[in-house]
């Protein structure tokens, strides 16, 4: 298998969200997740659980909670649907490739949701979302993409019901994966010195400002 390396994935690894219909092996699944599990958790305590969903009838009904929030999310656009046309090439190809998920969810090869317990750590998240990006790092380092996709949560009751979800996880987020139909690639990032700050929030760092906005892309890709 040709591994890219870390350092170029985790420059072009995009939430690419077009898939190809080719099913993901329970081998590359197992690799995805044995990846995801060497991330680090406070105090080790790995009390993330992961639910694997390839079921038809869960993917149907995660796909029909997942238009809630996008009618929300479009609304914007609903008067005037030409005005996504209108937006800067970056939004308007990200905007469209929610939309595309959206409409053919229920076609992803596999989703995974990510949960944990509930008030056991102190920063909520932080000790699932390592696990996330070690998991989308390894998507994109064997080919395939991944990226978090939340818009089936707007019916979590519905969700925690049907997955059996006890109350003592929180659902962290949901993961569609597969083969990309889209080439991963440079990312669209602010650069360093616009969000890393020396000693003092908002006093700038001399190094970063002497970089390109690009930093060093051009070493990896
Ligand atoms: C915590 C979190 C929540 C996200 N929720 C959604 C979501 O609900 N829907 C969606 O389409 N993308 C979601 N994303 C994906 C981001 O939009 C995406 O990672 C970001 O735009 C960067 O995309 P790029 O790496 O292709 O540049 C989420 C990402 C994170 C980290």
């Amino acid at each position: 298998m040709n591994d890219p390396g870390l350092f170029q994935t985790m420059y072009t690894a995009r939430a690419l969200r077009r898939f190809t219909d080719q099913t993901v092996s329970d081998e590359v699944l197992f690799q995805l997740m044995d990846a995801a599990i060497r991330a680090p958790s406070g105090q080790n305590a790995q009390d993330w659980r992961f639910v694997i969903v390839r079921d038809q009838a869960l993917k149907d009904a995660m796909h029909e909670w997942a238009q809630t929030p996008w009618l929300r999310y479009q609304a914007r656009y609903a008067d005037n649907p030409d005005a996504i046309d209108e937006l800067p090439r970056s939004q308007r190809l990200s905007l469209r490739s929610v939309e595309y998920l959206v409409q053919h969810f229920r076609e992803t090869p596999v989703v995974i949701l990510v949960c944990g317990m509930r008030g056991r750590h102190s920063t909520p998240g932080g000790s699932a979302f390592p696990a996330v990006q070690n998991l989308l790092l390894a998507a994109a380092g064997l080919g395939l993409s991944g990226s978090v996709f939340n818009f089936p949560l707007s019916h979590e009751d519905e969700l925690r019901e049907r997955l059996a979800i006890p109350e003592n996880n929180q659902i962290y987020c949901v993961l569609p994966i597969g083969y990309p139909q889209d080439s991963h690639g440079p990312l669209g990032r602010k650069p360093v010195k616009a969000v890393v700050y020396a000693d003092q929030f908002g006093q700038p760092w001399d190094y970063a400002e002497q970089q390109g906005d690009r930093g060093f892309e051009d070493r990896w890709i």
